[in-house]
């Protein structure tokens, strides 16, 4: 059982404050009643709920698009430092939120937070090949050597493997470059970069599969992704 205006903020319809008037209005009818009152515990599952006249089509699980800043974790919970979660306004919160792959504390971008298990599964698991898109500012100039290197696929001495990434563009100062990998092993971007000849000294997410964040998002902030933007995560065209 969950309080309406939760339910209602978790969907995207209103905020909670707003649910309070939309509720006392008699904007919300539930299951046939009217419901005055915006703390009124239902069971989404299994109840109808109508807003001004629309049927609710429920969804079970969240999906957060977040930019995230520079210096915030990417875990759950920290006893120290500030996670991803902690940054996830009020009216998305709920129980087994996690961000769905991890980006260095210093990288900043798209971040996609979740309780739905199966699909961040889908998205990071290699074998799906839903490739991520890493805007890389570089502390040499990027050369033809350096993108052979990195679109063959690497071997470290330590025996990790990487498979080959795609170099989508290079900007005219030869110092940013965007990258895709469909891999998220730990720092690979840069360790990928290292081996090729150059540090990475700025890393941005720009797209996970087809979907790009959304560069009206500020950073720290967040919104929900729709059912479309949802599917271009999975879309083979950029996969
Ligand atoms: N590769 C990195 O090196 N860092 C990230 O945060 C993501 C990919």
């Amino acid at each position: 059982m969950e309080r309406l205006d939760k339910i209602l903020s978790s969907q995207g319809i209103c905020t909670r404050k707003e649910a309070k008037k939309l509720c006392a209005s008699g904007g919300v009818i539930v299951n046939g009643c009217t419901v005055k009152k915006s703390d009124t515990k239902i069971d989404p599952e299994k109840s109808e709920i109508v807003i001004n006249g629309v049927r609710l089509e429920y969804k079970r699980y969240i999906y957060i698009m977040m930019n995230k800043p520079s210096g915030v974790l990417s875990a759950s919970n920290d006893k120290h430092a500030e996670t991803v979660i902690d940054l996830v306004p009020d009216e998305y919160k709920r129980e087994g939120l996690f961000p769905a792959g991890r980006l260095d504390k210093d990288t900043t971008g798209l971040m996609i937070i979740t309780d739905d298990g199966d699909t961040a599964h889908r998205m990071l698991s290699p074998k799906n090949h839903v490739y991520k898109l890493y805007r890389a500012e570089l502390d040499a100039p990027f050369t033809d050597k350096m993108k052979e290197t990195l679109e063959s696929g690497i071997t470290l001495d330590d025996g990790t493997v990487y498979k080959p990434a795609r170099i989508k563009s290079v900007s005219s100062g030869k110092t940013t470059v965007e990258i895709e990998i469909c891999e998220g092993k730990f720092h690979q971007v840069k360790k990928m970069f290292a081996y090729s000849g150059a540090n990475v000294t700025k890393l941005k997410r720009l797209a996970v599969g087809g979907l790009f964040l959304d560069e009206s998002l500020k950073e720290c902030d967040c919104r929900l992704l729709t059912d479309f933007e949802l599917g271009l995560i999975f879309d083979s065209n950029n996969n």
